[in-house]
C-alpha cells in the first residue's frame, strides 16, 4: 500500500474511534460526575462525603452509625439496581427520591454508591495485606 494512503487509513480509523469510544462509554456507563456531585450535596449530609455516615446526624435521624454507614457488608453486597430502588423509595428516616429525580440521576448516584464503597474495600485489601 501507498504509504500516503495508509497513514489516511489509520488517521481516519483513529478519527473515527475518537467519536465512537466517548459515545459508547455514555450509553453503556452512568454519568459519574452527576452522581459524584449529587452525592456530596445531597446525600452526603446524612452519610458523610465517604458514605462512613456522619456522626452529627444520629440523633436527629433517632438512628446509630451503624445504620447509616454505607460501608457495612450488606450494602457492599447489593447490586446497584438494589441501590437504586432504596434511592427511589427511601427508607425509615431516609427521604424518597423518586419522583424528585429521573430514573438515569438515581442510576448514577447507585453507580457513585457502588464505586465508593468498591473503593473503600479495594483500600481495606490493601492494607490488610
Ligand atoms: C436525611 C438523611 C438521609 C439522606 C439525605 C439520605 N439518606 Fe440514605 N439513609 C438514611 C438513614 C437514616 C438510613 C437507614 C435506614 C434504616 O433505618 O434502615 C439510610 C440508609 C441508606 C442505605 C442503606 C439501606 C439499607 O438497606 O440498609 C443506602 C444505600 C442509602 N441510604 C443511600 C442513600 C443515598 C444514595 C442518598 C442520596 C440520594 C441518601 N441515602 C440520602 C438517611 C439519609
Amino acid at each position: 500500500m501507498n504509504f500516503r494512503i495508509k497513514h489516511a487509513c489509520v488517521f481516519s480509523v483513529f478519527t473515527l474511534l475518537s467519536f465512537l469510544i466517548p459515545a459508547l462509554s455514555r450509553a453503556q456507563g452512568s454519568n459519574m460526575e452527576f452522581g459524584k456531585k449529587y452525592f456530596d450535596g445531597k446525600c452526603a449530609r446524612c452519610h458523610g462525603k465517604d458514605g462512613a455516615g456522619n456522626p452529627k446526624m444520629t440523633q436527629l435521624l433517632n438512628t446509630d452509625l451503624k445504620k447509616i454507614n454505607l460501608h457495612r457488608d450488606e450494602i457492599r453486597h447489593m447490586s446497584v439496581i438494589q441501590i437504586e430502588a432504596i434511592i427511589d423509595s427511601g427508607k425509615h428516616r431516609m427521604p424518597k427520591y423518586g419522583g424528585k429525580l429521573t430514573d438515569s440521576q438515581i442510576h448514577d448516584i447507585a453507580s457513585y454508591v457502588k464505586f465508593l464503597i468498591r473503593n473503600e474495600a479495594k483500600k481495606e485489601e490493601k492494607t490488610s495485606n
